[in-house]
């Protein structure tokens, strides 16, 4: 039960808040109201209502740092798997339940800063691209066309006000892409998004996902790809990005999920010291998972160490299991040890225990595959009902990712850097749309924040007129180019045109069309 003599000083842990939220059963406050289910639409019986005034929520700084700012969590640490059990299937237990120092899960960290080039002193070439000067495949933006857009602007300075004043979050599996799959309604929103409008302007827009399982760098570079338009990473958030703040917490980390090893590459990006992955324990010890075959390739590329001394921090499970059966019997090891050491077992878990992060909670992911695919909730929720099973308690964790108010807060902070970087403001644009498919995500992480809501029939909704639990609030449309030309629609005039013209005449209000301005 006592923490092994040669254990490490373990650094601080996120503050755990005086009183320790819990779900509110009704929608008593004056404020949104935050229905969260599993991921599919069609799941009532599993739906649970959070209520949270965002407005009132303080972020406060973490003790000692510079880098991060704690978000109270919004969703439940509890788990969710008690819902799923048949009682016979549980070990009843008297056990009163208490207050764990898993109670941190009261608030998630993000990074206090929102450009990563400034977290990562790296610099990060294709902001330009992004701005237009380099475009993939494409011929660069010509000087004319700036100035001629630039005077169009001008002309129409309070229809280029509006743009700048509003802004687009999208979700990118299901609404932009499946899988590496184009939606082709995708690529013309980003081509009227990057300036073949009216205006020639840049109406500013950011990517919110929760996608995972490579660098930032590398997934925006893929996307650029397929989308035929320049994606950047300073507008680019994925659902472990924010996860980045947890490096100041914690030293030793275990770090589940992912092809190969991309996501030791990815925590290795965002600062964390020391990473242990599960291949590196099966090289040290095979018969901790005892269905797996490991590879003479994977062995050589693993790193063993005597995890029997050791003291794992923490579990950062960032992407989705490749091998449910291996990752889940190491993380129960862990959840069960003795302060994070393998081949300890805790006289009392629940005070032993490790606190387990997720990157995300979506049960279901549309992919290629024609019916959408469990995703990382469907992982944590076999994991709850695992631990639960064999310990007689309920597992504590923290889920970021939409609809986590922490991913939603740190998205305004890269929204209006973004704005600085497109227009020199750095600010949130007021009339935000959140372009979604999934419900239980997006929309409701949306509707909670503020924002216009826009669910589309592209993805995993595929319901009647609206969802039920979730309602997106500016409407269901067939797919993403429908949801962008109606809100643009919205802001800046029913008449607005989805196309540049090089031969717009500025002087002449845009009304002659044939003769430039610029001799
Ligand atoms: O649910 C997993 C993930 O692929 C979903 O991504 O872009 O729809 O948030 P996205
Ligand atoms: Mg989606």
């Amino acid at each position: 039960m006592g923490t092994p003599p040669d254990s490490p000083p373990t650094k601080a842990q996120p503050a755990p808040a005086p009183v320790r939220p819990r779900p509110k059963k009704t929608g008593s406050w004056n404020s949104y109201q935050f229905v969260h289910s599993r991921g599919s639409s069609t799941s009532s019986q599993f739906a649970h209502t959070l209520s949270i005034d965002v407005n009132t929520v303080a972020i406060p700084l973490s003790p000692g740092s510079h880098n991060t700012v704690e978000v109270p969590a919004v969703r439940s640490p509890d788990a969710h798997a008690a819902e799923y059990f048949h009682s016979l299937s549980l070990s009843p237990s008297l056990k009163e339940r208490r207050l764990s120092r898993n109670s941190f899960s009261a608030s998630l960290p993000i990074p206090r800063s929102k450009r990563q080039s400034r977290l990562s002193n790296v610099a990060f070439p294709d902001v330009q691209a992004a701005l237009g000067a380099v475009r993939p495949g494409m011929p660069p933006v010509q000087p004319t066309r700036e100035i001629l857009s630039s005077q169009v602007q001008d002309v129409h300075s309070e229809m280029a006000r509006r743009a700048k004043n509003m802004a687009f979050v999208f979700d990118i599996d299901g609404v932009l892409v499946h899988g590496d799959r184009l939606i082709p309604e995708g690529q013309r929103v980003l081509e009227i998004l990057n300036g073949d409008n009216q205006l020639g302007i840049k109406i500013p827009h950011i990517f919110l996902t929760n996608g995972s399982g490579k660098p930032e760098l590398a997934r925006t570079t893929q996307l650029s790809g397929i989308l035929h338009n320049p994606v950047s990473t300073e507008q680019f958030i994925q659902s472990h990005t924010p996860m980045r703040a947890l490096a100041e917490y914690y030293s030793t980390v275990l770090v589940v999920g992912g092809e190969g090893y991309r996501c030791r590459d990815v925590a290795e990006e965002y600062g964390f010291k020391d990473i242990v992955v599960p291949n590196d324990i099966i090289a040290w010890d095979p018969t901790i998972a005892p269905y797996r075959v490991f590879t003479e390739e994977e062995r050589a590329s693993s790193r063993p160490r005597d995890f029997s001394k050791i003291n794992i921090e923490a579990i950062l499970v960032f992407s989705d299991s490749r091998d449910y059966a291996t990752d889940l019997q190491i993380i129960m090891d862990l959840l069960r040890s003795q302060n994070g050491r393998l081949r300890t077992v805790a006289a009392d878990p629940e005070s032993q225990r490790i606190p387990i992060y997720f990157s995300q909670g979506d049960f279901l992911c549309p992919t290629e595959h024609p019916i959408p695919r469990m995703s990382q909730g469907a992982f944590r929720i076999g994991l709850e009902a695992m631990y639960k099973a064999q310990t007689g308690v309920d597992l504590e964790r923290v889920v970021y990712g939409k609809p986590e108010l922490a991913t939603y807060k740190y998205a305004d902070e890269v929204l209006a850097s973004w704005m600085d970087v497109l227009h020199g403001e750095e600010r949130v644009p007021e009339n935000i749309y959140m372009i979604g498919d999934n419900p239980a995500s997006d929309i409701v992480g949306g509707n909670m924040y503020g924002w216009n809501t826009c669910l589309v029939r592209t993805g995993v909704f595929q319901g009647g007129e609206n969802d039920e639990e979730n309602p997106a609030n500016f409407g269901v449309f067939a797919n993403v180019l429908d949801a962008v030309k109606t809100a643009c629609r919205k802001q800046l005039g029913h008449d607005f045109r989805f196309e540049w013209s090089d031969s717009m005449n500025p002087v002449l209000h845009g009304n002659a069309e044939g003769s430039s301005a610029i001799e």
